[in-house]
């Protein structure tokens, strides 16, 4: 079976789990909607996060920052100097692309573009001869940087001092916030500020679906820590990433380690875990050793002490921070690459399926009855299993119909009603897998389905 974008895309489109921004306009390039299936996956893999790296962490804390910050932020944080794509058209066809992206490709990834200087990416595109993906031609402008944050203004004057804008990482709420999170807790370091949040950039190379768009969601956390204790740290926290990917379902095989090679000037380390998407191995997250910079950037440009002070020893120091950022919408879509399959049935049919870990499935259970006229006891284990777990009904069609339908947006149990169980209160339970079903007595049905979603 070839898993390929195309397949996975149309099946998020026919069965609800993502459409096409602004679609009845004609669509918004590298936008999109999560729809009612979609939200669901997407919210049930920001819990799973969050259970593991806030509430499973005694030394971690959630944070919830504002979108809009103080624009000195973004001077601090480098982004509005130096945070730009080294972008350049094709001068015959018009498209733009990133230099650093067209070397990556060219060298199937065996050159690391990312840190190279433009007149070392110009002279390497120039040596290697690279023509444009679009057209074939060699004859590109020089490199430009390209800033990608939005800009907006505040108030009604669109002048230059009221320029505000939407936030490319959501990390910097979680820097400027450290003494307070400190404070509010006495969180003694190591400990760890989390957040879930949008973050928005103006990306220009193409989005390849959910990984790459101009508005997602990043689940982020930075360890705070002695410097001497930060390459441990740095390494504890690569495995717990490894880890909660595979958790979440993505398969050891098709996740790697790749270690940075050149690093920024205060990095003792970093790496980014990558997953074999349909579109080849690229990055899902990553984990950086950022040393001193941001919080001593954020004490620089703010005027104000960014400093812990160690309670015992009353040491005061500016704390090293280990960094994990993934998107969301990226994991969602591993997440999705990684579920789908086409199996092939013993009566010739093929069904296609989404193997979703149980508690990322939207629907826990889909309750089926047999024939309409048993809706009203359907209805009434609905009722029953709706107060505890996202819940589907059907009536429509026959029941090998519903169960694919089932199938393909991953809904691990399915319940169905039949005239037993007016008269013992049992219903069949199908799993999706396996395909097996059981039968089983209503008032165990929430129980079986609790241990069935664990995660
Ligand atoms: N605070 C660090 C940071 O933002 P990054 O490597 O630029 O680092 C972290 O982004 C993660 O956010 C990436 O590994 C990826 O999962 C996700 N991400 C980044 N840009 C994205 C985009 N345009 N669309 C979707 N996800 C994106």
């Amino acid at each position: 079976m070839e898993k390929t974008m195309d397949k996975i895309v149309n099946l998020c489109k026919s069965r609800g789990f993502v459409f096409p921004g602004s679609e009845i306009y004609n669509g918004f390039a590298n936008t999109w909607d999560f729809g009612p299936v979609g939200v669901e996956l997407k919210n049930n893999i920001k819990r799973a996060w969050w259970k593991r790296f806030v509430q499973e962490e005694p030394n971690s804390y959630g944070v919830d920052a504002a979108i809009l910050m103080n624009p000195k932020v973004w001077e601090a944080s480098g982004h509005v100097q130096s945070f730009g794509d080294p972008k350049m058209d094709c001068k015959k066809c018009k498209q733009r692309f990133r230099a650093d992206t067209l070397i990556e490709a060219h060298s199937k990834g065996s050159v690391a573009a990312e840190a190279m200087s433009n007149e070392e990416l110009e002279k390497y595109i120039s040596d290697h001869h690279i023509c444009c993906p679009h057209c074939g031609n060699f004859d590109w402008t020089p490199i430009r940087k390209f800033n990608p944050m939005f800009k907006t203004s505040r108030g009604s004057l669109e002048a230059e001092a009221d320029v505000v804008y939407l936030r490319p990482e959501t990390c910097q709420g979680e820097y400027v916030n450290f003494l307070n999170v400190q404070r509010t807790t006495r969180a003694k370091v190591p400990f760890s500020i989390a957040q879930i949040g949008k973050s928005f950039r103006n990306e220009i190379t193409p989005g390849n679906f959910l990984f790459r768009t101009i508005e997602f969601e990043q689940m982020e956390f930075q360890t705070f820590c002695r410097d001497e204790n930060s390459m441990e740290i740095y390494e504890k926290n690569k495995a717990a990433a490894l880890q909660f990917a595979k958790d979440v379902g993505l398969k050891e095989e098709n996740l790697r380690f790749h270690d940075h090679d050149k690093l920024a000037h205060y990095a003792k380390a970093a790496c980014d875990i990558q997953y074999k998407f349909p579109i080849g191995w690229e990055e899902l997250n990553g984990i950086h050793h950022r040393g001193t910079w941001d919080l001593s950037r954020h004490q620089e440009f703010s005027g104000k002490s960014m400093q812990y002070l160690d309670p015992v020893s009353n040491e005061k120091f500016v704390p090293t921070v280990i960094e994990y950022s993934i998107g969301a919408d990226r994991l969602v879509l591993a997440v999705l690459c990684e579920a789908y399959d086409e199996e092939n049935l013993e009566n010739g049919e093929t069904r296609v399926v989404m193997h979703l870990h149980p508690a990322l499935a939207p629907y826990k259970v889909a309750v089926l009855p047999l024939q309409k006229n048993l809706s009203e006891k359907a209805r009434e284990v609905y009722a029953h299993l709706s107060k505890h777990f996202m819940c589907d009904y059907d009536e429509a069609g026959s029941i090998g119909k519903r169960y694919r339908r089932q199938d393909e947006i991953g809904t691990p149990l399915c319940v169905t009603i039949d005239f037993d169980t007016l008269e013992d209160n049992t219903v069949t339970v199908r799993d999706r897998d396996s395909m097996q079903q059981i039968r089983l007595q209503i008032d165990k049905l929430v129980q079986y389905v609790e241990d069935k979603i664990k995660f």
